[in-house]
């Protein structure tokens, strides 16, 4: 039997994976959340899984280093998807990328007037190519997380983030002012594995697709 090592991201990543696995037969023998353990056993012999920080998910998956993974569509523009096929959106972690700013600035007025804008982000490539196609200057500043914070502090005018409920901008009083893109999450498959693991990943893969389509 070929080994199959599937790299997933603790959270609601793996959360929202788990009933998928289970449809495909594979269950963790550990929670991740509970464990320290970074490989996990599954129910399967010859299926492993590997908990990786969600933006390195595709990372693993290029190099081969996992045979397939999840990743939410806003992790995979920044990769590249270099070496990686994206046969599934999951339809789960689902969310919208979106340009907030604080509730007392006028973005709307600063885009008409040709404004430099600086723009507080973990999503480089996102933000680089929506404000390129808009034809709106920005000063693109790399943050790592928590970008809410960063127009009350004065570092940015506005910042790119995920948002799903709102209350996080409610809750620091920004408010959405454009939707970038919808966001969730994919299947992603090392190219090589695809072809080489075939009769092993092929399996996992329509049961995957069976599950999200009820
Ligand atoms: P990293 O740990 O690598 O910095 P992260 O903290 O963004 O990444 P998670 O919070 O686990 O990782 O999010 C995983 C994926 O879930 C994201 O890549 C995105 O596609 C999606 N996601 C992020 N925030 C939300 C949200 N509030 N609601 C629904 N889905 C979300
Ligand atoms: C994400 C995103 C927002 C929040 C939006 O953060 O970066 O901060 O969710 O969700 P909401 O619209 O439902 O409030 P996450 O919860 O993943 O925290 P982290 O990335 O800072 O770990």
């Amino acid at each position: 039997m070929t080994d199959i090592t599937i790299a997933l991201s603790k959270g609601r990543i793996f959360d929202d994976t788990a009933p998928l696995l289970k449809a495909a037969g594979i269950e963790a023998l550990d929670d991740p959340e509970s464990s320290r353990k970074l490989i996990l056993d599954t129910n399967r012999p010859n299926v492993r899984l590997v908990i990786v920080r969600a933006s390195d998910v595709p990372t693993y998956v290029q190099y081969g280093a996992a045979d397939m993974g999840i990743a939410g569509k806003d992790v995979l523009i920044e990769h590249g998807g270099a070496a990686l096929c994206q046969p599934l959106d999951l339809n789960i972690a689902c969310c919208r990328m979106m340009v907030a700013v604080p509730e007392g600035f006028d973005y709307e007025s600063a885009v008409r007037q040709g404004a430099r804008l600086r723009i507080a982000t973990k999503y480089l490539q996102t933000a680089r190519e929506h404000f390129a196609d808009k034809g709106v200057h920005v000063d693109l500043i790399k943050l790592y997380g928590s970008m809410e914070l960063a127009p009350l502090v004065g570092l940015a005018d506005a910042i790119v983030d995920l948002v799903s409920t709102g209350n996080t901008l409610k809750a620091n009083n920004l408010r959405a002012v454009e939707e970038i893109m919808p966001i969730s999450s994919r299947l992603i498959i090392n190219q090589a594995a695809l072809k080489l693991k075939q009769k092993t990943i092929q399996p996992i893969l329509d049961a995957f697709a069976d599950a999200v389509k009820q």
